[in-house]
């Protein structure tokens, strides 16, 4: 994050390398003496030179895989509390997305492992631990089924048969630590509420997330016609006993 710098002004954004000379739709952007809160011209355009959010920095991130979208990540937030210092099993890695975000709330003291099974996702999403610069994050290339950590404040599962894994994510977790089984399809949700009851868990809820945008043109305004309502569902579980 510290290697970027993004351009605001009331109408556009632009996220570009720190130190640079970089070609953009507006011009030529010559950032290579350029600070945070220096004002800069490109083309015609006039922008204030700001420090990136983590959110900023997703928006630059490649997509290899679908990912879990900020309004989602932030539902796991108001429900398991994730803090600083948590532990967090991510599986699948996909992009990264929900890793990065994970690993910007547990902070320096925390850490994610995450685990990738395809390559190409993979190495995806390492680009893109290290664009946004993080260090708490343990990426690995293999199949979530053997995963080894224990004592886990927290484990995410966002991929086909997740379910299968309820039983050894149980087992992982610390007393009161939190499973969120994420999927596009309800079926898989009411598997998970299943496996999760086997399993002794306290079953908290499933739920989807829906926002939508508003916008107002020439007097009238009503919610972006275009924008994707539902993404997917989460069931919470916690562990008990
Ligand atoms: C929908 S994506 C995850 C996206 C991710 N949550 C994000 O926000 O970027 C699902 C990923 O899970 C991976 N996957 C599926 N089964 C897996 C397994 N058993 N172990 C590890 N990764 C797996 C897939 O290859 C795919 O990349």
């Amino acid at each position: 994050m510290q290697n970027y710098i993004l351009l605001l002004n009331k109408k556009h954004s632009i996220l570009l390398e720190k130190g640079k000379k970089t070609s953009t739709k507006f011009g030529v952007a010559d950032l290579r003496d350029v600070e945070y809160g220096d004002i800069v011209e490109v083309g015609k355009q006039q922008f204030i030179a700001v420090k990136p959010t983590f959110i900023d920095m997703l928006k630059k991130c490649r997509r290899g895989a679908q990912i879990i979208m900020p309004k989602d990540a932030v539902q796991i937030i108001a429900i398991t509390g994730l803090s600083q210092g948590w532990k967090c099993l991510d599986a699948g890695t996909g992009s990264g997305f929900m890793s990065i975000f994970l690993a910007n709330m547990v902070g320096k003291g925390g850490k994610v492992i995450t685990y990738e099974k395809r390559k190409e996702f993979y190495s995806i999403a390492k680009r893109n631990f290290e664009m946004c610069g993080l260090k708490n994050i343990r990426a690995k290339n293999e199949d979530v089924k053997n995963f080894r950590e224990r004592n886990l404040d927290l484990i995410i599962f966002d991929m086909k048969d997740s379910t299968k894994f309820i039983g050894k994510a149980t087992r992982r977790l610390k007393p009161g630590g939190w499973l969120v089984v994420y999927s596009p399809h309800i079926e898989q949700q009411i598997e998970a509420i299943e496996r999760m009851r086997e399993n002794n868990m306290n079953v908290y809820a499933t739920l989807e997330n829906i926002t939508r945008k508003w916008k107002s043109m020439y007097g009238y305004t009503h919610p972006v016609i275009s924008d994707v309502i539902h993404t997917g569902f989460m069931t919470f579980g916690r562990k008990t006993l």
